[in-house]
């Protein structure tokens, strides 16, 4: 009998591994509290607004969403000080990675990013047949020399996490001109900003500006983080109007849900919201750096709303020695860090629970 023939290039992607889900280790350890700290998400979740915002909306459930999220996009052009024909939405920042790689990447072209960093990167430029070209992180720090002298002439995208995720680095505002001034115009760079909110160094970029004197610049931003609204999916592009018009093309209609796009509207006018979480993600991760100086191990300061920490050990038996107690971080080992781990910054409850589970296993 003739079988399925799966795309050939499936075989070399694998199943990407997202943070384990608290049902999951309810279940599998017999336990009631779990502490989540895997998927950096947003421990105070999301602003109050959003529910109230949510209820209204019901009794337009049967109707189709906006495909072009006009309210919520003039909405924000205005809150960013930018044109509305400049942003383009997603279902989360997943999507949009996807959305790039579909509008640029052909295949045997070629996307160049650095490791380690957001695996999705890879993920979408294979699935579009196209290859992936790894730049090795420079003390945690993304290496935009290596970077520039690996271009070759199938080089269609550059990927930059900033701050880069699972390391929490970031490049500067001084560092990111540096390096655009002297990238070939027709290479994308696209700048995920995912962590933006969490940044407290002066020298972060305020990169929103520079799609307009670099055409080649697109810009993530997502309603996940800061905002808390990771499982309504719903994230931005900032670029100028030519590329916002075609990754226009690329996406489906419908892909960011009528609620999705009510949530994000309703958060906006809420920053009382988002400044309690950079407050929180600040004090948390003071505390979390002064357990790892309490037990002499070696951690990376971060910009983003999560830590990694150099325990010396196996990331993955630790990792499962904190599941048996009902916290759920990240093995450094997914990121090609085999004995650190990656902590989500929690309440100040959860990073205690997690300090103590941890300190009971380090010693
Ligand atoms: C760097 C980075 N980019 C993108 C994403 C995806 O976010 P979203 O929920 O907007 O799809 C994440 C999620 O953790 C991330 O860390």
């Amino acid at each position: 009998m003739p079988r399925l023939q799966y795309r050939k290039v499936l075989e070399s992607i694998p199943s990407y591994i997202p943070g384990k889900p608290i049902a999951e280790v309810k279940q599998e350890f017999g336990l009631e509290n779990i502490v989540k700290l895997a998927s950096n998400e947003n421990p105070l979740g999301c602003s109050a607004k959003v529910p109230e915002a949510v209820r209204d909306f019901m009794d337009k459930a049967a109707l189709y969403p906006d495909g072009h999220c006009r309210e919520l996009k003039a909405a924000l052009a205005e809150h960013l000080g930018l044109d509305p024909e400049q942003l383009a939405f997603g279902a989360g920042s997943f999507e949009l990675i996807s959305l790039v790689t579909e509008t640029f990447i052909a295949p045997g072209d070629e996307a160049v990013m650095p490791v380690p960093s957001f695996g999705w990167y890879r993920t979408a430029t294979q699935l579009m047949d196209g290859t992936v070209i790894d730049i090795p992180l420079i003390k945690h720090k993304i290496d935009l020399a290596r970077i520039k002298s690996s271009i070759g002439a199938r080089v269609k995208i550059i990927w930059i996490c900033n701050p880069n995720n699972p390391t929490g680095t970031i490049i500067t505002g001084e560092e990111l001109v540096g390096f655009l001034r002297e990238i070939p115009p027709h290479i994308v760079v696209v700048l995920d900003e995912a962590y933006y909110d969490y940044v407290t160094d002066a020298g972060y970029p305020e990169s929103a500006g520079l799609s307009a004197e670099y055409p080649n610049v697109i810009i993530l931003r997502t309603f996940s983080k800061i905002y808390g609204l990771a499982s309504f999916r719903i994230a931005y592009a900032i670029s100028n109007a030519e590329n916002i018009r075609h990754l226009n093309k690329v996406r489906q209609i419908f892909n960011v849900n009528a609620i999705a796009q009510v949530a994000a509207l309703a958060s906006l006018q809420d920053p009382d919201f988002r400044k309690a979480g950079q407050q929180n993600n600040i004090k948390g991760k003071c505390y979390l750096y002064q357990v790892f100086e309490e037990l002499n191990l070696e951690y990376i300061p971060t910009e983003g709303n999560f830590v990694m920490v150099n325990t010396g050990l196996n990331s993955t038996e630790v990792y499962q020695r904190l599941l048996e107690k009902g916290v759920i971080i990240r093995p450094g080992d997914h990121f090609q860090m085999p004995t650190w781990l990656r902590i989500s910054i929690g309440t100040m409850e959860d990073n205690r629970a997690f300090a103590k589970a941890f300190k009971e296993i380090i010693s």
